[in-house]
């Protein structure tokens, strides 16, 4: 059990999903080479379905890694929508950077360097959704800024929020793992309880929240 769904349904559910082939079948093999954490396959799908109905035009992500999610965001728009991806570590900008020229991504994906909170200050643009996959500690930090730059109908998806299923029973807490699980708790305490905001949390994957305004009080 992963501490979110038992075996058996996870695999049940990935057996649905249609195997990558191309471009995101060579990114995902590299990613298990590597050991490159990047969405579980889940995840990814649950990605392309909301693109795919949601139809943004513009996208920011928090974590680019290797550029896969993004690569998969922008293949599922039908290169139709504008990703910018926020990402510190200079490996991973450097390998994404050369995954978006090999595979032309250049127009489309725009990878901005420098931690999320510093880059996200520095942000004005508006977008329709935004994918939260960097420094799970800090949800909570990144959160107003998203919310400034959020369109009045835009989503937020916010991946590894029940953390291995740490955020939801305190028996399964690590030791070293407690300050993340508990500024987790408080990410989903603030987007759950603003009676502003309607927020949706999906035992998907490593657990998933998506949170948009409310219209009305609802
Ligand atoms: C889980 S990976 C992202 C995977 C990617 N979204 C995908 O599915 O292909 C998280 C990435 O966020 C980066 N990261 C973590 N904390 C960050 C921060 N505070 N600012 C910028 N990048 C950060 C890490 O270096 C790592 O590459």
């Amino acid at each position: 059990m992963s501490g979110i769904t038992h075996d058996y349904m996870t695999d049940y559910i990935r057996s649905l999903i249609k195997s990558e082939v191309g471009i995101l079948k060579e990114l995902e093999d590299f990613a298990e080479k590597e050991h490159v954490p990047i969405v579980q396959k889940e995840v990814g799908n649950f990605l392309k379905f909301m693109v795919m109905s949601k139809k943004p035009k513009k996208i920011l992500e928090l974590g680019t890694a290797i550029g896969y999610s993004a690569i998969l965001m922008s293949t599922a728009s039908n290169n139709k929508c504008d990703i910018t991806t926020i990402e510190r570590d200079k490996g991973m900008i450097d390998i994404a950077k050369n995954n978006i020229i090999k595979y032309n991504f250049q127009d489309k994906i725009n990878i901005l360097e420098g931690d999320c909170l510093e880059v996200l200050s520095t942000l004005n643009e508006k977008y329709d959704m935004i994918f939260m996959d960097a420094g799970k500690g800090h949800y909570s930090e990144f959160f107003p800024h998203c919310m400034r730059l959020l369109n009045d109908n835009g989503i937020i998806i916010a991946d590894n929020v029940l953390f291995r299923g740490m955020v939801a029973a305190d028996e399964l807490v690590q030791r070293r793992k407690i300050t993340i699980v508990k500024r987790m708790r408080n990410y989903l305490d603030m987007v759950s309880r603003d009676g502003d905001l309607i927020t949706s949390v999906i035992p998907m994957g490593d657990g998933i929240a998506i949170t948009t305004r409310r219209e009305n009080n609802a």
